[in-house]
């Protein structure tokens, strides 16, 4: 029997994923490629912006004509998007074909669920249960990279996200149950592992031992070994000066940070309730960039909150110039109901595809000014495996996190090499393999 899993959203949803699929192997089922030669098939769900639900709804319409094929087809739906309000009932009704509902806090139920489903029963259940993963198996699928979930969940309400309502209450995992995934994972040979929280820098404000996220970098910067430690996201409020020391003490902590700022408009932070403002975050990235100078910095940027003048907007551009992000994701403010920015004014949808354009095209430059003055320079890379956007092209990142294209063997995934840039397209880095660790 063969599971299919589509996976929508950030990196919490694809472990999500693996944990799905981890459940759905220990009952017996295998992966496959293809939705249409699948007996399981899993739709783990976003919600943060229209498009993605969007998307997700087309794609669960197709299900209806597959099981027309195949009646004992089970589809599951699960994630961000059935934890809304009203969503589970709103699937119920429209999409009978939907055999299971869970939400994001219940994956231990999901054995169970497909029980009930091979019963030809529904099940339907989103309540939050606050599962602890050692209770089931994992399907890692991103060797040399583990993702590795240190908090749940988001406290901090920006008025513009969906994230608190459906990813419930910050919870913050004990550090020893940390310690000892991120310590198997290793022995089995990953060489990245990435820490996963809505909020990595508010790690521990709910544990009674007074554990914070610097202490948790320190004991993994201890380990022994050669890897690489990443974390997102960082919240700009709460990046701490110990949490900056403990990154450049530690060679295994990748001086990469994805601090998103949202926008460049004290105002506009206000209205988002992002609790800091501009300046906090310019001076934030100048205390940063003095104690990691080759630290790549992301970040996410938002157009078109509610309100958003063009003066604001100018704000923005203007940040992005001086911030210097290695790279920017750049979204369109999507009104999402039951947030506090639903109810603000909204901006036209012509001023914010304007503002997008030009947002990109100014991240862009910046961008282009960055890899050209990487040209020439040699980087150690991690190989994380084929880039199949290129034929024959192989894929990894330097320390700072920018991807670079390079030629070489397939059994160099998972080792470091030295890598010298030879052009860059703008985003995009090209490179030579010049040293192999083997
Ligand atoms: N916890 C992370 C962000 C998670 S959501 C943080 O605080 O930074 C990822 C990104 O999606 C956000 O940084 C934001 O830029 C974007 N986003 C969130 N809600 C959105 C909305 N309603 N419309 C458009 N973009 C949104
Ligand atoms: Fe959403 Fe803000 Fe929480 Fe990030 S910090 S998940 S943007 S509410
Ligand atoms: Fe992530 Fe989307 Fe949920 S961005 S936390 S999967 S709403």
């Amino acid at each position: 029997m063969n599971y299919f899993i589509h996976t929508y959203g950030c990196q919490m949803n694809i472990h999500d994923s693996e944990k799905i699929a981890g459940i759905l192997e220990k009952a017996g089922y295998v992966a496959c490629d293809e939705v249409e030669n699948a007996d399981i098939v899993v739709f783990n769900t976003c919600c943060i912006r229209e498009t993605a639900e969007q998307k997700i709804y087309g794609h669960l319409g197709a299900i209806k004509k597959l099981k027309r094929t195949n009646p004992d087809l089970i589809a599951v739906v699960c994630g961000c998007m059935s934890q809304q309000e009203g969503v589970a009932e709103k699937i119920k009704e429209s999409y009978p074909f939907v055999d299971v509902v869970l939400g994001t806090g219940n994956l231990n139920l999901l054995q169970q669920a497909i029980e009930t489903a091979r019963n030809k029963k529904k099940y339907v259940n989103v309540d939050f249960l606050h599962y602890r993963e050692e209770d089931f198996p994992q399907s890692r699928t991103s060797y040399p990279n583990a993702w590795v979930n240190i908090n749940y969940g988001c406290n901090n309400f920006c008025t513009y996200c969906i994230v608190p309502y459906v990813r419930g209450r910050e919870r913050s995992r004990p550090l020893a149950d940390i310690m000892s995934e991120v310590e198997q994972l290793l022995a089995k040979g990953y060489k990245e592992i990435t820490l996963l929280g809505q909020n990595v820098n508010s790690y521990g404000h709910d544990l009674a031992d007074g554990t914070d996220f610097a202490q948790l970098l320190h004991s993994i910067g201890k380990l022994s070994g050669k890897f690489r430690l990443r974390f997102m996201t960082s919240h700009p409020k709460d990046l701490s000066q110990d949490v900056i020391d403990a990154i450049a003490a530690y060679p295994n902590i990748c001086d990469n940070i994805h601090l998103p700022v949202q926008s460049g408009s004290t105002e506009i932070l206000r209205r988002m309730n992002r609790r800091y403002t501009r300046d906090d975050y310019l001076s934030l990235l100048e205390r940063i960039r003095k104690s990691l100078p080759d630290v790549g910095i992301t970040t996410d940027i938002m157009v078109g909150f509610p309100g958003e003048t063009e003066q604001d907007f100018e704000d923005t551009l203007d940040l992005v110039r001086r911030a210097k992000f290695s790279s920017a994701f750049c979204f369109v403010y999507s009104r999402r109901k039951g947030t506090p920015a639903y109810s603000m004014e909204q901006v036209p949808y012509a001023v914010k595809k304007d503002r997008i354009t030009r947002l990109l095209a100014c991240q862009n430059e910046v961008t282009k000014q960055i890899s050209a003055q990487m040209v020439g320079q040699k980087y150690e890379i991690l190989v994380e495996g084929a880039n199949n956007r290129y034929q024959n092209t192989m894929c990894g990142r330097t320390e700072s996190g920018r991807l670079v294209n390079f030629k070489c063997d397939e059994d160099l995934i998972g080792r470091f090499v030295t890598v010298e840039i030879e052009r860059a397209s703008s985003a995009t880095l090209w490179g030579r393999v010049s040293t192999e660790e083997r």
